[in-house]
């Protein structure tokens, strides 16, 4: 518990073991911010199929605007989980793990803090959204509306990431409904903690990494922190207020039989405010074969 970064970066300056082991100071001035709209839902159904299509090739990754969640879902989420992160310490002291396997838990770093060359500028609570009867037993209790909210918003999640999907498939030649049932359907969300670091030029909140998703849907607040690799260039995903990122996974790189993209991705720190995000990722039920469509 004393490992998480919000319980000791208020007091120390920043320990060796979370700089990375080369030098990286410029790597928020060399970013350009570009951003790649998807385009409105309620537009020409056909558009919108070929601005996906064209930008999970081009970039693996796009946002999405009037997508029909509401703002008060996803500001109530948002302010949700910056307040979990600011409960006192006793309250989420039995959420804290470094059991790589527990389904709910909170961790700093990743997932195997033993195993990090270098840590992480990140504190990360994760859990499974899906079934919700099932799973919404074991998700945090304070605050007191975290599963009231965190279950309406993870719903809403899923059947955005399914109308994606939908379309993606149509993009594909493939039937509708292609992704509907057993590969898309794991809910795992996981929030992101980054507090402010006093050297952003030496840490990463995320290092480079493909989500091994089928497909992630990210909410990223008004804080910029995301980068995109694209031919070879750091891209900054700006944030949209109220768009949602959405990127391609390994899973459906694979289905797609890469005509799709996973494109890798980080995320720098900030010298000044804290960043939260929540990625929700869908993903092949475990008894699932993944493998390229058939036709
Ligand atoms: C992730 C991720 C991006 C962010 O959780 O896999 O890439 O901006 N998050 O927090
Ligand atoms: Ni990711």
């Amino acid at each position: 518990m004393d490992k998480l970064i919000s319980s000791w970066y208020k007091d120390q300056s920043l320990p060796e073991s979370l700089q990375i082991p080369f030098t990286c100071k410029t790597w928020q001035a060399s970013c350009s911010k570009v951003q790649h709209r998807a385009g409105n839902l309620s537009h020409d159904r056909t558009l919108v199929v070929q601005q996906i299509l064209k930008a999970s090739q081009e970039f693996g990754f796009f946002q999405v605007i009037n997508h029909g969640v509401s703002e008060d879902l996803m500001n109530d989420t948002m302010n949700v989980f910056k307040e979990f992160f600011e409960l006192p310490a006793e309250d989420k002291a039995d959420l804290y793990s470094e059991e790589f396997n527990r389904p709910c838990k909170l961790y700093t770093s990743s997932a195997n803090y033993d195993g990090d060359k270098v840590h992480l500028w990140r504190d990360s609570l994760r859990h499974p959204c899906h079934p919700l009867e099932e799973c919404i037993k074991i998700w945090p209790q304070k605050p007191t509306r975290y599963r009231e909210i965190v279950a309406a918003y993870s719903i809403e999640a899923k059947k955005l990431g399914s109308r994606i999907l939908d379309l993606i498939s149509e993009g594909l030649g493939l039937d509708l409904g292609y992704f509907g049932d057993k590969l898309s359907e794991s809910v795992v969300i996981s929030v992101n903690h980054y507090p402010p670091c006093p050297d952003p030029s030496l840490t990463l909140g995320i290092a480079k990494h493909c989500d091994p998703s089928l497909l992630t849907i990210l909410l990223q607040g008004d804080v910029f922190g995301l980068q995109v690799l694209n031919d070879g260039k750091w891209i900054g995903v700006e944030p949209l207020h109220n768009a949602f990122v959405v990127n391609i996974g390994h899973q459906l790189e694979v289905v797609s039989n890469n005509r799709l993209k996973g494109a890798e991705h980080r995320v720098v720190t900030n010298s000044t405010v804290a960043r939260t995000t929540a990625a929700i990722f869908l993903n092949p039920s475990e008894d699932c074969i993944v493998e390229p469509a058939k036709s």
